[in-house]
């Protein structure tokens, strides 16, 4: 079982968030790559690809809504986000299976999902869904992650496991 969880992150939580999920997927050979430094190449042998990152403006972040969290305050500005990743990921050669998830501010709940959008993204790709695209709460933007979140990430992550074939 090779899994790779791929994440963008400006405050943290979309991170910590991942490395839940990788937790709960298991095994020596699961990563949690940042977006930024993630490879456009997948390596072929990959059983599981997982895609994080925050809703910004109703959808994934861009160069403009990243400034904006800059202005915000946010130190740790990624170069890369997840968006500009699949733009540069190239297809897979099998329909790899595939399941995204986002971080979204718990109140007020805003319309938008940037899983959503990362999913329509990969299944243009030729990646295979395996589940919803899942939503993690956080409180206002720069977090912490709402109560009971974490816990939830890392149950995801081992539920992804078991509806693979293999799983
Ligand atoms: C410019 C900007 C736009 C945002 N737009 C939304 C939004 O449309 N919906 C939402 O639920 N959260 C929105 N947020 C809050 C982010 O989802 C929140 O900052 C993020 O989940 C925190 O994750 P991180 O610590 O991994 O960056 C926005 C944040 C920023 C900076």
């Amino acid at each position: 079982m090779r899994a790779v969880v791929v994440f963008e992150s400006i405050w943290g939580n979309t991170e910590q968030l991942a490395r839940e999920v990788a937790a709960g997927i298991g095994g020596e050979r699961t990563e949690v790559v940042d977006a930024a430094s993630a490879p456009v190449a997948l390596d072929s042998d990959i059983d599981l690809l997982v895609v994080g990152g925050p809703t910004h403006a109703f959808s994934m972040s861009t160069a403009a809504t990243r400034e904006a969290a800059r202005q915000q305050g946010a130190e740790h500005i990624p170069t890369r986000g997840i968006r500009e990743w699949m733009e540069a990921l190239a297809s897979p050669g099998r329909a790899v299976p595939v399941a995204t998830f986002d971080t979204r501010v718990v109140s007020p709940r805003l319309p938008g999902s940037a899983a959503k959008k990362a999913m329509k993204r990969l299944v243009a790709l030729g990646f295979r869904p395996v589940a919803e695209p899942e939503t993690f709460g956080v409180h206002g933007y720069s977090g912490p992650v709402a109560d009971g979140e974490l816990e939830r990430a890392r149950r995801w992550g081992t539920e992804l496991v078991g509806i693979l074939p293999s799983g």
